[in-house]
């Protein structure tokens, strides 16, 4: 069986950039609609130059009334929406102590209330056709979070809670919610491309396969998800992560 998404509606939060653009291109290519949302009018233009979206609206995920306007696009020019992919999301880094809380309720607002807008604009849609697929970005911060990051590590976690609740309640509409975890794949939003030789190593020392993950293995397991090979999985946090902290001290293998 091959995974064969031709003709889907796939909706992509944060799909300007990073992990999104590269999840976009690739269900592109595997012939799905692409619905591209993003704050980022600019890189917006330039995947509609590209032809990677089918649709590309600028969109703020915190703001219910545009969420539900885009959608309302998507419905009027698809009349469905299979797979919604919230990739969408921020990191805000400081010290609890001193963190704050309007950069606190940014985070949220983007990674929670955000996801939280877009599945209530696409759970009509999706319980209309009996089927549907939510995949949502969580973080390897859900379930270990780093310091100075407790806004985004908690943000990520809420994901995670929402992702169950939410596989349950749409499970009798045919409907499945998954997360994934990625691991380390530098990005505008971490700085891991700038680390010098050393402070890499020891980043690199976390994973069971030694290397930077890449926007395509996140995108990859995404057209997993949003298939029929995954139609049994739901409610999961699925790691894309080279296996990070799967032992304490995966690096030690390395070392021998
Ligand atoms: P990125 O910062 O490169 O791209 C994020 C995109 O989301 C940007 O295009 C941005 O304009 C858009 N965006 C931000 N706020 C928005 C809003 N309010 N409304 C609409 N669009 C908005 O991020 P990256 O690295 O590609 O990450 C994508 C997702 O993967 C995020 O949810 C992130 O938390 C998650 N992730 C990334 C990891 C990594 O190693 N890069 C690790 C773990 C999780």
């Amino acid at each position: 069986m091959q995974i064969d998404l031709s003709g889907r509606v796939v909706l992509v939060t944060g799909a300007g950039r990073g992990i999104g653009r590269t999840i976009a291109q690739t269900f592109h290519r595997e012939g799905a609609h692409v619905v591209a949302l993003d704050l980022d009018a600019g890189a917006l233009a330039e995947l509609r130059e590209e032809s990677l979206a089918d649709l590309a609206l600028t969109c703020d995920i915190t703001d219910p009334a545009q969420v539900r306007e885009a959608i309302a696009r998507v419905d009027e020019t698809f009349g469905r929406l299979d797979v919604l992919i919230n990739n969408a999301g921020i990191n805000a880094e400081g010290p609890l102590e001193s963190f704050d809380p309007g950069l606190w309720d940014r985070v949220f607002a983007v990674n929670v209330r955000g996801v939280l807008n877009t599945c209530q604009a696409v759970i009509p849609l999706m319980k209309r056709q009996g089927a549907g697929r939510i995949i949502n970005a969580a973080s390897f911060a859900a379930v270990i979070p780093s310091v100075d990051a407790a806004a985004y590590g908690a943000s990520k976690a809420a994901v995670v809670q929402m992702t169950r609740v939410l596989a349950s309640e749409l499970g009798p509409w045919g409907i499945t919610v998954n997360a994934y975890a990625p691991g380390m794949i530098p990005t505008a939003m971490n700085g891991f491309s700038a680390l010098d030789d050393a402070a890499a190593s020891t980043k690199l020392d976390q994973l069971s396969i030694r290397r930077w993950g890449l926007p395509e293995d996140v995108a990859n397991l995404c057209l997993f998800l949003a298939s029929d090979l995954s139609d049994y999985i739901t409610g999961a946090l699925l790691h894309v992560s080279g296996g990070k902290f799967a032992t304490q001290d995966p690096g030690a293998a390395a070392r021998v």
